[in-house]
């Protein structure tokens, strides 16, 4: 007999004569003539309530069906009696397929996140963490929805690689050396050569280089992939690994590159809402109250835009004591971040046109602007509660100045000669972002910590599972 998913049974649109369940006990409930089983598949927020007359044949399987134990039901979809759901199962038959007992982590309702954290092998079965990955799941496809329906070309970018894409050095190293007995060169350094790509490798902390190989080959694409950081930030938006989707257009420049970031980030809110209701609707019951009238007050808004320069201005003007003082030529903090989205602007804001020191090698140098302060085409969108989610630029197209992007950052020409490459042969304007795809999800779901929305965290002094 054919299984039905959990989610088919509550959508039905009749009874149903036979069906096949599969799932996991949430609760149980003994009465004198018949006990109530509530079976979940995770295929939906919801379980279906399970009726086994004590009558049947299989009723001694009933005393073994504990929460968290597998269980195979036969039944009859019929008209449910209790309040709250359309249909309930009145079993033929029942099966306990796997046991568990009184050890089961998830009894009770209401563990903490750190708590789940520590059992990320059972927490997927959680009303919570069901509803995170299932919100997950429909977002990534709705990643590629976006892009497919406006002709970007999904490019596999290398994961390991020999090049530092964001130049800022916070890379995992990636090597098949005998760590205890290493190979010297005469001098006694680390012979590299004898690795097993003959130089030093890392794994990748950002598919963009090798996406705008792709973009000036096949004008617009996007890598959608797994991206490491080595950055020894214990926060609640940093993770060590994390995905990423990095989409790059050829003829673009940075207002094209904001208006896509826009419609981009709205697309995945308007998709979850759409498509995760239940899962959104019970985040924001448990984790935010103000998740929905959020989500949608972001969908109905422009996004603000503002130069980085206004910004500092507006954070030195704000009144506000900060931790880190606001000087022009400064990185903003996060502190500074979240005044601007959450109440500057009360909405969110891309912060453009930013300090050239401080930003990667690769971004355009804006013309016309006083040499002390030097700007490049970037941007970041920040949103309220979380700050930064999507970093990007326009690239810098012209040879001469990315040469002198490299000089400023200290950058070797010869590592990246193939970068030059496309400024040589054919070169365009161009533009792209990375959104962080777990940060997106912290702000559709309301999830506060980045280890809550990926299934096994990688974060300093952690990478159990
Ligand atoms: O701003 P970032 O560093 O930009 C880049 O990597 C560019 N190469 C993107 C591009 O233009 N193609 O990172 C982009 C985004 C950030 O805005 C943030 O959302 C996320 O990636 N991110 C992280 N997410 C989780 N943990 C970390 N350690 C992250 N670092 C960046
Ligand atoms: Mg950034």
């Amino acid at each position: 007999m054919k299984r039905t998913l959990v989610k088919e049974a509550l959508n039905a649109a009749g009874p149903m004569e036979s069906l096949l369940l599969q799932g996991w006990v949430r609760t149980r409930r003994d009465a004198k003539a018949f006990s109530f089983v509530e079976v979940n598949d995770g295929s939906c927020l919801k379980g279906v309530q399970v009726i086994v007359d004590a009558t049947l044949p299989d009723y001694a399987q009933v005393a073994r069906a504990h929460t968290g134990a597998s269980v195979a039901v036969r039944g009859r979809l019929v008209a449910s009696q209790g309040q709250g759901q359309k249909w309930a199962v009145v079993a033929t038959g029942f099966t306990v397929v796997g046991e568990a007992d009184g050890t089961y982590p998830l009894q009770k309702k209401g563990h903490t996140l750190e708590f789940l954290r520590e059992i990320a092998h059972l927490r997927p079965r959680s009303n919570l963490f069901g509803a995170v990955f299932r919100v997950r799941s429909r977002l990534a496809y709705a990643v590629h929805q976006f892009f497919q329906e406006r002709g970007f070309h999904y490019v596999h970018t290398p994961i390991i690689t020999a090049s530092d894409a964001e130049g800022a050095g916070d890379m995992f190293r990636v090597t098949t050396l005998d760590l205890e007995h290493p190979p010297r060169t005469p001098e006694g350094a680390l012979d590299h050569a004898r690795d097993f790509f003959g130089r030093k490798t890392f794994l990748t902390v950002s598919g963009q280089l090798e996406g705008e190989i792709f973009a000036t080959a096949l004008s617009n694409i996007y890598t959608f992939g797994p991206t490491f950081r080595a950055e020894n930030s214990n926060t609640s938006r940093h993770a060590a690994e994390f995905w990423m989707i990095e989409p790059e257009v050829a003829f673009c420049d940075l207002a094209g590159d904001m208006d896509l970031a826009e419609a981009f980030v709205k697309h995945l809110i308007r998709d979850a809402r759409e498509h995760c209701a239940a899962d959104l609707e019970f985040c924001g019951k448990f984790v935010d109250p103000g998740l929905l009238a959020r989500l949608d007050f972001v969908l109905e808004r422009p996004f603000q835009r503002c130069r980085y320069t206004d910004a500092v201005e507006i954070l030195q003007r704000s009144g506000r004591k900060f931790e880190h003082a606001v000087a022009w030529g400064d990185n903003l903090q996060s502190e500074h971040e979240r005044y601007l989205t959450e109440e500057h602007f009360r909405c969110p804001v891309t912060v453009y046109n930013y300090p050239r020191a401080i930003k990667a090698f690769y971004m355009r140098k804006n013309d016309g602007e006083a040499p002390d302060r030097q700007t490049v085409a970037a941007m970041d969108l920040l949103v309220p509660g979380i700050g930064e989610i999507i970093g990007g630029s326009q690239r810098e197209e012209r040879l001469a100045e990315l040469r002198e992007g490299m000089a400023l950052h200290h950058l070797p020409e010869k590592d990246y000669w193939w970068y030059l490459d496309l400024r040589r042969y054919g070169t365009v304007p161009h533009a792209g972002f990375g959104l962080g795809f777990e940060r997106m999800l912290m702000f559709v779901t309301g999830v506060a910590n980045i280890r809550d929305v990926i299934p096994f965290a990688r974060t300093p002094g952690s990478a159990e599972f």
